[in-house]
């Protein structure tokens, strides 16, 4: 059940050249910040307890255990972008992994997040949206964060986000995969120079043609598995294209 959530992009403290976006820009994707376009790694690693079907409902333990070991398997292939949210209660874990021997943390860009609102079934109301966004605009001017962005916003939220933004708004994160995939959201993402990024990228379907749609939709993808071979194909999508008229234009259809 998607929930009211800001996240923040904590893409450390990095300078853009120190990411590892300049070694390899075909992997990555432009983001706003409030000092100019940043490139951020267009494929993430999730790390939501829906994401690791072994662990046993609320076996915590579990989850936490699956997100550092998926965590350090992503960093040893070269994923540099990861995707936390306090209620997933990995985010220690996502830090141990991070901090975890012989990585520089300079090259790692990670992504952590903070909850707006924890329920689905309570409309914090635009107030409290506004303020959170100030908030978080304000980690920005400490220093504390890159870029901010949102997530499981409707168009109306967005709008009242920007209304009193002073910070971009880099990024937002929404549920999108062939199965349910919101084009007026992309389009107006798209108008105010918003990187749409899908969660559930797969939504049941299979591997690397899917999540290369998407890509070439131009929408960064988060990606859940603590298997290596499936995180490697999801961080090999760059030696291939789909056919946009057929292959892309026909998964767009599928909805
Ligand atoms: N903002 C929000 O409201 C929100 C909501 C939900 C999720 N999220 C974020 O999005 C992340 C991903 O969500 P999700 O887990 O639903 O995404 P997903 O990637 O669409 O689905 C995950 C499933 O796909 C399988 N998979 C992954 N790569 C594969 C591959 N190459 N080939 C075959 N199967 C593959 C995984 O199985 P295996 O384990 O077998 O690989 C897993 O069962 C979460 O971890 C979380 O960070 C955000
Ligand atoms: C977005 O959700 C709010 C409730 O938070 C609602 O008032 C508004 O009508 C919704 N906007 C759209 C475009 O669905």
């Amino acid at each position: 059940m998607p929930r009211l959530v800001a996240a923040l992009l904590a893409l450390a403290r990095t300078a853009a050249a120190d990411l590892p976006c300049a070694a390899k820009p075909e992997t990555c994707v432009p983001i706003k910040t409030a000092t100019g376009d940043l490139m951020m790694p267009a494929v993430a690693l999730g790390t939501w307890r829906g994401s690791y079907g072994d662990c046993a409902d609320n076996d915590y333990s579990c989850v936490r255990a699956k997100a550092k070991a998926s965590v350090g398997d992503w960093l040893d292939l070269g994923g540099r972008h990861i995707d936390g949210a306090n209620d997933y209660r990995t985010q220690v874990e996502i830090g141990e992994a991070v901090a975890g021997a012989d990585r520089d943390p300079s090259a790692t860009g990670v992504a952590a997040s903070a909850d707006c609102a924890a329920s689905p079934y309570y409309d914090p109301g635009t107030k409290v949206r506004q303020e959170t966004w100030k908030a978080m605009e304000l980690l920005v001017k400490l220093g504390k964060a890159v870029a901010v962005g949102i997530s499981d916003y409707n168009a109306t939220h967005i709008e009242e986000t920007l209304e009193v933004a002073e910070v971009p708004v880099a990024l937002h994160q929404v549920e999108w995969n062939p199965k349910k995939h919101d084009e007026d959201m992309l389009k107006l993402c798209q108008k105010h120079g918003i990187q749409l990024q899908a969660w559930s990228p797969l939504g049941g379907a299979e591997g690397s043609v899917t999540l290369k749609w998407s890509l070439q939709r131009g929408v960064a993808v988060v990606t859940g598995t603590d298997n290596k071979d499936h995180m490697a194909s999801d961080l090999d999508l760059f030696g291939f294209a789909l056919g946009y008229y057929d292959e892309v234009a026909a998964i767009s259809a599928l909805q």
